[in-house]
């Protein structure tokens, strides 16, 4: 898919477990032909060099997500922007951009965008995807939470923000890790409006229950 069809997003990877959601959103995004503009903390980088396998030092993002996604990846296009840099024109909301997600999303980065501190490039884009009414999805991941997160979940929600905690579901019988982030990418894209086949929907059981 591209072309009239295709859309742009802003993709933040912050410093959570589960840098496999950020993959799969990642390439579902770009296989069907959207812009993406990607940010990464410095912890998310890091996060996705452990879990992933990323060679930050000698393979762009572009040719690792090629590497495990093959040439589909390129169906898309992506910049990608130093998270410290809050001149980009992501940071305005006078910037075409259909909506947002912070996959994983670490309590620290919605701590900071719960109470609109705007202090890095990712911090920002959420603000504005706020301001502006677009979608804002947030793969808050931590376990057990506090108090302030919990409180800064239901703070980010009211403000309008989709919370999807990393809580991929059993009843698709998962077989590999890519199923189980496929289930959240997919939860995230439908949120973002997209159509997509990254699991089977749930069509309802065949008895009551008992
Ligand atoms: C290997 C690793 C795993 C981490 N996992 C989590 C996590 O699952 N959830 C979380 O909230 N913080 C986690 N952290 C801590 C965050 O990375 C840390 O709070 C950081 O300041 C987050 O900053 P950022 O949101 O700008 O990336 C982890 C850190 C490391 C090094």
């Amino acid at each position: 898919m591209s072309g009239a069809s295709s859309k742009t997003f802003a993709v933040a990877i912050t410093g959570a477990s589960g840098a496999i959601y950020a993959v799969r959103t990642l390439r579902a995004l770009l296989a069907d032909g959207h812009h993406v503009h990607l940010i990464m903390s410095k912890y998310g980088r890091y996060v996705m060099h452990e879990e992933q396998g990323w060679q930050a030092d000698s393979e762009s993002i572009l040719d690792f997500l090629t590497r495990v996604g093959g040439d589909e990846i390129r169906n898309g296009t992506m910049d990608e922007h130093n998270v410290n840099d809050l001149t980009r024109a992501i940071s305005s909301g006078s910037a075409p951009c259909d909506g947002m997600v912070v996959v994983p999303c670490s309590a620290k980065s919605l701590s900071s965008i719960a109470h609109g501190s705007s202090s890095n490039l990712i911090e920002r884009t959420a603000d504005v995807t706020l301001k502006e009414r677009r979608p804002l999805v947030l793969v808050v991941r931590e376990t057990p939470m506090n108090l302030i997160q919990l409180r800064n979940m239901v703070t980010v929600a009211e403000a309008g923000a989709a919370v999807v905690p990393a809580m991929p579901a059993f009843y698709q019988k998962p077989v590999t890790f890519e199923d189980l982030g496929d289930f959240i990418a997919g939860r995230i894209l439908g949120l973002l409006g997209l159509d997509h086949e990254l699991f089977t929907r749930w069509t309802g059981g065949g008895g009551d229950g008992t």
